[in-house]
């Protein structure tokens, strides 16, 4: 693995390079350190979050400033993945104007390196004006969760002949708009074999099947997290819920017990006690300060 950042440009040249590209939603900077550790391509700071993090149903309530707040967290790390945001539901939806506008806070305010917008053809003069504007950006095609309302729920898109033809044409025209990469959603594997082979920029899927350029999942799923749902799509690698569980239930049991903290954990009130101290009658020449510096050392571990 290289241990150079990871752009956009390096990311689209993988559809005729290889490696796979491998992302994974990110929201804050411990997960953001974790992650990018393992060797990731794309920290995504995906409005999913509106769902992992914030308890909502769906990503409707999620604003550009939970998305500014969250990658902002991811960007302190300098993570070598590269860090692509959401724009959320009704951020790019209403104008071009507004698409660049929203787009341009990830960058700006966020520390995002690209963005990532739900939609097709429809939407294909907001990605040319913001890939003028100098913003990278991905697309995301099939089970859009922007539009659940429209779909009836979270349903997997793409099964008939109609809508397979619509997201083959939404493809081409992301495509030819100056997308660098297009998620693919909640689709059949055949139609996502079909627009992998059929685009010049990487598809990278999730609950799309293996032929994509890439994978995403939400970090909360594939670390077994998220102890709730089990979609078909997902593998867990972890059950990090059922752990985070045990433990916890440990340490309630250790307080109540009495077996935490015990001696280890405490701090002495003479922590030099064991060192050998100048012979000076109490307080004389030392400041209050000085004397309260002695007491109390800075971060001295183990004291
Ligand atoms: O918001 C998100 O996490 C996403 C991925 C699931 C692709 O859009």
């Amino acid at each position: 693995m290289s241990s150079s950042k990871v752009t956009a440009v390096e990311l689209a040249a993988r559809k005729f390079k290889g490696p796979k590209i491998v992302a994974v939603t990110t929201y804050d900077a411990t997960f953001a350190r974790l992650i990018d550790a393992a060797g990731v391509d794309v920290l995504l700071v995906g409005d999913s979050l509106g769902m992992a993090v914030q308890g909502h149903e769906n990503t409707l309530p999620v604003t550009v400033d939970d998305i500014v707040y969250h990658s902002r967290a991811v960007a302190r790390t300098h993570p070598r993945a590269h860090i692509c945001g959401d724009l959320p539901f009704l951020s790019y939806q209403v104008s071009v104007e507004q698409a660049v506008l929203s787009a341009g806070r990830l960058l700006k305010e966020g520390g995002c390196e690209s963005v990532k917008l739900e939609g097709g053809a429809v939407f294909a003069d907001r990605v040319a004006a913001m890939v003028s504007s100098g913003i990278p950006v991905m697309g995301h095609l099939g089970l859009t969760p922007q539009s659940v309302h429209v779909f009836g729920g979270f349903r997997v898109q793409g099964r008939d002949e109609a809508s397979q033809a619509k997201l083959l044409e939404d493809a081409l025209a992301l495509t030819q708009s100056g997308v660098f990469a297009i998620v693919l959603e909640g689709i059949p594997c055949e139609l996502a074999q079909r627009v992998t082979r059929a685009v010049s920029v990487p598809t990278i899927g999730i609950g799309a099947g293996p032929h994509c350029d890439g994978q995403v999942l939400v970090c909360y799923d594939l670390l077994g997290l998220e102890t709730t749902i089990r979609p078909k799509f997902v593998r867990r690698y972890a059950e990090l819920g059922q752990a985070a569980i045990a433990a916890t239930s440990a340490y309630v049991q250790d307080v109540r017990s009495g077996a935490f903290p015990s001696e280890e954990h405490c701090y002495s009130a003479q922590p030099h006690a064991r060192r050998p101290q100048p012979t000076l009658p109490d307080g004389a020449g030392l400041t209050a300060e000085q004397l309260l510096a002695g007491a109390f050392p800075s971060r001295e571990p183990g004291t």
